[in-house]
C-alpha cells in the first residue's frame, strides 16, 4: 500500500457510557496496550472521549502514561466562552483538559436539535482555542435510499464548515458517519464511503485551497470493527476512523491493531 502522507486517527466515542470510575477502570485496561501500539508506529493517532464528567479522571490515567501520546476529547460543548448556559461547557474548561472535541455528532443534531449554524459556530470557537474539532456530517437513511446523499453532504460542508481561517482549515478533522450506519452493525461499504469522503476533500478544496484539502483528514465512522477497520483505513482517502460501540471495548484496541497493519503494509 502506499504510504499515506497523513496521520491516521482512531478516535472513540464512548457516548454515554461509563462515569468517573468506571471510565477511569476502563481507561486502566487499555492505555498501556494501546501507548505500546503507538510507541511501535508512529504516523497514528489516538483519542478517548469519554462523558464530560469523566473528562479528568480520564485525564489522570493518561498522566499516569506520560510517553503515550493517547490524547482526550470532549464530545461536544458550547461556542459561548462563559456565563449563564447551565449545563454547558465552555471551550476553555475543555481545552484545560482536551487536545480534541467532537461536534455536531449525528444524536446531537437529532435529539438536542444543532444545526448546521451551531455546529459552525461551535468549530470556529474550538480552532480559536487551539482545539481540533472532529465535525461529523452524514445522511439519514430516507435521504440515502431517495439519492439525496450528496446534496445533504454539499449543505452540510458548505455550512458546518464555513469562514474557517485559511490557517486554521487544515486542523479540523471530519467524520463522515452516515447515520444508517450509526450502532446498526450495518456499516457503508468502502466504496460508497470512500465516494462520499472524496467528495468532502473537492468541497474543501473549493473553500480552502488545495493545501488545506490536502492536509484535512478525513475519518469514516458507523459500525467500524476490527473486522472491517482494514477494508477502510486501505481506502487512499480514508484517514481513520470514529469509533462508537467497539471503543467502549477492548475491541478499540484491535481496531488501533488493525488499523497499524494495515499501514504497514
Ligand atoms: P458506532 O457509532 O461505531 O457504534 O456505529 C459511531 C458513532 O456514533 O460515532
Amino acid at each position: 500500500m502506499a504510504i499515506k502522507t497523513r496521520t491516521a486517527i482512531i478516535a472513540g466515542n464512548w457516548k454515554m457510557n461509563y462515569g468517573p470510575q468506571l471510565a477511569a477502570n476502563f481507561a486502566r485496561d487499555i492505555v498501556p496496550e494501546l501507548g505500546r501500539l503507538m510507541l511501535l508506529y508512529e504516523r497514528i493517532m489516538s483519542i478517548l472521549c469519554p462523558p464530560a464528567i469523566s473528562l479528568a479522571a480520564v485525564r489522570q490515567v493518561l498522566d499516569e502514561h506520560p510517553l503515550t501520546r493517547i490524547e482526550l476529547g470532549a464530545q461536544n460543548m458550547y461556542y459561548e466562552e462563559k456565563g449563564a448556559f447551565t449545563g454547558e461547557i465552555a471551550p476553555t474548561m475543555v481545552s484545560e483538559l482536551c487536545s480534541t472535541v467532537i461536534l455536531g455528532h449525528s444524536e446531537r443534531r437529532t435529539y438536542f436539535g444543532e444545526t448546521d449554524e451551531m455546529v459552525n459556530k461551535k468549530a470556529q470557537a474550538a480552532l480559536r482555542h487551539g482545539l481540533r474539532p472532529i465535525i461529523c456530517i452524514g445522511e439519514h437513511l430516507e435521504q440515502y435510499e431517495a439519492g439525496q446523499t450528496e446534496q445533504v453532504i454539499r449543505t452540510q460542508v458548505l455550512h458546518s464548515l464555513a469562514n474557517f481561517s485559511a490557517q486554521r482549515a487544515a486542523d479540523v478533522v471530519i467524520a463522515y458517519e452516515p447515520i444508517w450506519a450509526i450502532g446498526t452493525g450495518k456499516a457503508a461499504t468502502v466504496e460508497g464511503a470512500g465516494k462520499v469522503i472524496s467528495l468532502i476533500r473537492e468541497l474543501y478544496n473549493d473553500m480552502y485551497g488545495s493545501e488545506a484539502a490536502t492536509d484535512l483528514r478525513i475519518l469514516y465512522g458507523g459500525s467500524v470493527t476490527p473486522a472491517n477497520i482494514g477494508e477502510f483505513m486501505a481506502h487512499a482517502d480514508i484517514d481513520g476512523a470514529l469509533v462508537g460501540g467497539a471503543s467502549i471495548k477492548q475491541d478499540f484496541v484491535e481496531i488501533v491493531q488493525k488499523t497499524i497493519e494495515t499501514l504497514e503494509q
